[in-house]
């Protein structure tokens, strides 16, 4: 089990990344917003008494210069932890100061997170409280709506799928289209789309679909995995040398199907504070010598679900 006292060291490191990442909202420079909110969690991270470390990351140690897979965080004393990151989920969304930015965590007891290549994923995921295995990453998206509307006792017409606006999609939304399913359309932030299908009466999502980041991947099964719900993907590998490199990374069959359990297992803590306003969490506030930020924090052995305000005095 991990020890309780991470569930609020962890708000710690995602309210320092949201923050510094929030004064460069709206700036049009991604890279910049990126950099900041890594450097903030680091501090942050290292602060914590733990044998961090990260799992998935941004990117690999030679392409990346802080925060890298494999990189060790904290202390160095106390429990083994892995850890998940995106200290700034919607770089993009930052730098236009459009809706639904944040810094993003998971932490669970050390080999519990799938180390994962930072390369695609497909993904799928409903939320809880449905029958296992209503739905399945490798049958027709019409089939998996249907199972699922049917498990909700509602039409097909009435349920909303979430899928990232992309032209790779296009099969997908158009079989979508033909069964009848609403569908919100995201332009990024596809960890949000995942959790919001826990709660589908509040987001009105049912169901998530479609190819995102892995990293984005392991970090939703970590918070599904807390919250309750169901979620399975698949990695994206086109050449070889992606192949290669997640077998290195310790998956003896890079190719199969990973269930949520399979991504995150164990205790698992997740935490999110927003960075702009979004669907899930209210952004940074600053103002006058004062800022406030909103997290959620969860974790799997409890299922917690806390959700923080916090108002403090600005540096
Ligand atoms: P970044 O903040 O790292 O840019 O990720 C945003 C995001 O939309 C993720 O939520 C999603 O998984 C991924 O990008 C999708 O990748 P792409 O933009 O290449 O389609």
């Amino acid at each position: 089990m991990l020890n309780r006292i991470l569930t609020i060291e962890i708000v710690r490191v995602t309210e320092a990344a949201a923050i510094a990442a929030a004064r460069l909202r709206g700036r049009g420079n991604e890279q910049d917003a990126d950099q900041v909110a890594v450097d903030a969690m680091r501090t942050a991270l290292n602060h914590i008494e733990m044998d961090g470390t990260v799992v998935i990351g941004e990117g690999e140690r030679d392409e990346a210069p802080m925060l890298y897979i494999g990189e060790k965080v904290g202390t160095g004393k106390g429990d083994k932890i892995d850890i998940a990151l995106d200290p700034l989920e919607g770089t993009t969304l930052t730098a236009k100061a459009m809706p639904n930015a944040m810094a993003v965590i998971a932490m669970a007891e050390g080999g519990s997170l799938l180390h994962s290549p930072d390369c695609y994923m497909d993904k799928i995921a409903i939320g809880g409280g449905y029958p296992e295995g209503i739905v399945d990453l490798d049958a027709p998206a019409q089939e998996n709506v249907k199972n699922l509307a049917e498990a909700k006792g509602v039409p097909v017409s009435e349920i909303t799928a979430c899928i990232l606006d992309r032209p790779r999609h296009a099969d997908l939304i158009a079989a979508c289209r033909e069964a009848g399913v609403a569908i919100r359309l995201i332009s990024d932030g596809d960890v949000a789309g995942v959790i919001h299908t826990a709660n589908p009466s509040d987001t009105g999502i049912d169901i998530y679909m479609g190819v995102g980041g892995a990293p984005e991947g392991v970090l939703a099964a970590a918070a599904l995995r807390c919250i309750g719900g169901q979620m399975q993907g698949r990695l994206v590998l086109k050449k070889p040398e992606e192949r290669e490199r997640a077998r290195k990374m310790g998956m003896s069959d890079p190719d199969r199907k990973f269930s949520m359990t399979e991504m995150a297992s164990g205790d698992v803590i997740f935490a999110s504070t927003g960075v702009t306003d979004g669907s899930m969490l209210p952004g940074v506030r600053f103002e006058k010598g004062a800022l406030t930020t909103h997290t959620v924090v969860m974790r799997s052995a409890t299922g917690t679900v806390r959700w923080i305000k916090n108002r403090r005095k600005a540096p």
